[in-house]
């Protein structure tokens, strides 16, 4: 497609402000329900739903065949009710019909195993019957609802991440190694086959990693992976070429899984109008509140710091956890704001009314099956109307001084077997060293590791165990330019092919971080470790290693075993900034003391002076959102006179906040 297009969800809230709904199944309904539906909807001050994510064999009910006469009239009642639709391409699900005639088109697992149809997501993302097939179907409903007065959003697919390992799929592999190394020589160097005797001779040799007798090479999967997220991603472009043809006026979307492993967001989020996740937060997760936060501002990372969709969250309880603890009073509200305080201008449920029957009849629903008048329902009507009173909101941003370096290549490569230890996992570290933050209310952006840095204060990076030569320069850089840069351990271990970097680690970060190391040793237990300033002990566990200062000072030290009075925590003063590097996995309240020193270091603040466990803050635009997740009333001091825009009230001084309360101040004089 030509030209740089709008990204961000302006085209969607203009007119309609903050956005408010859910994936909307009327096909699971007889026709009577649909008018209640669509009065309930206009009540509870729902503005957007997602239609026929599921709807293929609806609409295909045998091959090539149409119906779209029920979607005309459900197009049409939504129009009428002045509700936006986000029309989804049906492609996630396709009918028994396509796996039953052309059974190549449904995926093989690792072992030769076909999945079969009966549940959903059973296609072979590089097939080409299946792709014929798709995009058949979707140029017909782009024909069909193209100039439609209630399409507003296009949500391509549904959580894209399936695999295949069949022949097809095998050969689509070939082709995409051979765009990406030329020749077999080079494919034989990157992923280093003369170990056990892995040469290649010709293309046709090459398979997916498939079910072997030991462990495969390390490269061969990390190319996979990279492999299976730009087959999905050719397969979602395709759809949506198809659909900017026939509609160049209507964005596109497809809603992302959060830290989903399978999809290099970074790399999809760049082809997308919109970017939207879906987000279930686990009750029963101590963590949760951080761990969500967290997803949140990879979104608006992903988003280019632009507002982005919350496209699902669950009313109460999923029904896919092996035990499903339910949303007590309060909690619907309580996380959905935390998205928009976080940059969603979007908030949507999954789903608008509970199904009688299928695989989800016990997952919750904006309408339970227990009806309107529930409590639940009457907390949806609730929130849907008060966001009508915070449409300021949408299109602002949340500014932030820190980064936090994420990225997808990193994630697969570290954790391929035959590792060190399969206790260390980028999605645990990067949530290690956003806690702190988040429990001080810092601002975080997500960024990719090849992000321009140069505006931060503070850059945070987890775990960096591949690194391009260019990204490692680019940190040495930012911190000899000023910046404060924090390192994680094991990070600037191998290059893009997953090959170790010789001499002493972290190779390319060792003149920034004026520290080395010569060997990683995952820890049996609980490693001593102290402050060296006095500072007094803490534990640290799973993983440590033998450092040695070359210029940096040891911050703290291991005291015990062999490690005893060698560096387990470093600071290097270099160039204009500072590079903080962290050998282990310190215990919680050590790494928020190391991030606390960083942050003293960058001259960051969190948004209020003192915030009481459990309590967030985070600033979006003008307004200061503060959310309770604790269980016991917190009192905060903004720091001013403010007026909580939830409640009207304007007032000086703390603002009480019982368990699962949310205040959206704004300055008042
Ligand atoms: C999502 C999916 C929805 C529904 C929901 C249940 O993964 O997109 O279709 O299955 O989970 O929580
Ligand atoms: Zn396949």
């Amino acid at each position: 497609m030509s030209g740089p297009r709008p990204r961000g969800t302006h085209r969607l809230t203009a007119g309609r402000g903050l956005l408010f709904g859910g994936d909307y199944n009327p096909e699971q309904w007889p026709e009577e329900v649909w008018a209640e539906d669509a009065a309930l909807m206009r009540d509870a001050g729902v503005n957007l739903v997602t239609v026929g994510v599921f709807s293929w064999a609806r609409l295909e009910p045998e091959p090539g065949a149409r119906d779209f006469g029920w979607l005309d009239r459900v197009m049409d009642l939504m129009a009428g009710a002045g509700i936006a639709v986000d029309l989804a391409t049906p492609t996630a699900s396709p009918p028994p019909w396509l796996g039953h005639l052309r059974p190549e088109t449904l995926p093989l697992d690792a072992s030769g195993h076909r999945l079969w149809y009966g549940s959903r997501n059973q296609f072979c993302p590089s097939s080409p019957v299946y792709r014929e097939r798709a995009l058949g179907i979707v140029r017909d409903l782009a024909a069909r609802y193209a100039g439609h007065p209630a399409l507003a959003l296009w949500h391509v697919g549904n959580e894209y991440g399936q695999v295949c390992h069949c022949d097809v799929s095998a050969q689509a592999f070939r082709d995409w190694l051979e765009r990406r190394y030329g020749g077999l020589d080079a494919l034989n160097a990157a992923w280093g086959t003369t170990f056990w005797s892995q040469r290649y001779s010709g293309w046709a040799e090459i398979l997916p990693p498939r079910r072997a007798p030991y462990l495969v090479n390390p490269t061969q999967s990390l190319d996979w992976w990279r492999f299976c997220s730009d087959a999905l991603l050719d397969h979602f472009r395709a759809e949506r070429d198809v659909l900017r043809e026939r509609t160049p006026d209507v964005p596109v979307t497809t809603n992302f899984m959060g830290l989903f492993k399978p999809v290099d967001a970074w790399r999809w989020a760049a082809e997308e109008d919109v970017v939207s996740n879906d987000c279930y937060p686990d009750p029963g997760d101590p963590l949760a509140p951080a761990r969500t936060a967290l997803v949140h501002d990879l979104m608006r990372g992903l988003a280019g710091g632009r507002p982005w969709l919350l496209m699902e969250q669950a009313a109460g309880a999923v029904n896919w956890r092996p035990h499903n603890l339910p949303k007590p009073p309060g909690q619907l509200r309580l996380e959905s704001l935390q998205a928009l305080a976080r940059g969603a201008d979007g908030l949507c449920y999954f789903q608008w009314r509970a199904s009688r029957f299928g695989a989800e009849r016990f997952h919750s629903a904006m309408v339970p099956h227990a009806g309107p008048d529930t409590r639940l329902h009457r907390e949806v009507r609730a929130h849907g109307r008060e966001l009508r009173g915070l449409g300021e909101v949408a299109g602002q941003p949340v500014p932030a001084r820190v980064a936090l370096v994420f990225g997808w290549e990193n994630w697969w490569a570290l954790e391929e077997p035959g590792r060190p230890s399969d206790r260390l996992r980028a999605d645990e570290q990067a949530l290690a060293y956003y806690l702190p933050l988040w429990e001080r209310g810092v601002s975080v952006d997500v960024v990719p590791p090849d992000a321009e840095l140069g505006g931060y204060a503070l850059v945070v990076v987890p775990n960096l165990f591949l690194v391009a030569d260019r990204d490692a320069a680019a940190l040495t850089a930012y911190v000899r330019g000023g910046g404060v840069l924090v390192v994680g351990p094991f990070s600037g271990v191998v290059d893009p092919d997953g090959h170790v970097r010789a001499g002493r680690f972290p190779a390319p970060l060792r003149a920034a971080l004026g520290a080395s190391g010569e060997e990683w040793l995952p820890a049996a237990g609980e490693a001593g470790c102290r402050w060296r300033d006095g500072g007094g002990a803490f534990t640290a566990r799973t993983w440590t290693e033998l450092m040695t200062a070359e210029g940096a000072e040891p911050v703290a030290e291991f005291t015990g075993g062999d490690l005893a009075g060698r560096p387990a925590v470093l600071r290097h003063r270099a160039g204009g900034g500072t590079a903080w590097y962290v050998a282990t996995l310190p215990e919680p309240a050590a790494l928020a003391e190391v991030m606390a020193r960083a942050l003293a270091d960058a001259g960051v603040r969190g948004e209020v002076a003192e915030l009481p466990a459990g309590v967030e803050a985070v600033r979006r635009g003008e307004v200061l959102f503060l959310l309770n997740h604790g269980t016991a009333t917190a009192r905060v001091d903004p720091g001013g006179r403010c007026e909580d825009l939830l409640t009207g009230a304007v007032a000086d001084g703390p603002v009480t906040l019982p368990p699962r309360a949310v205040a959206a101040l704004r300055r008042r004089t």
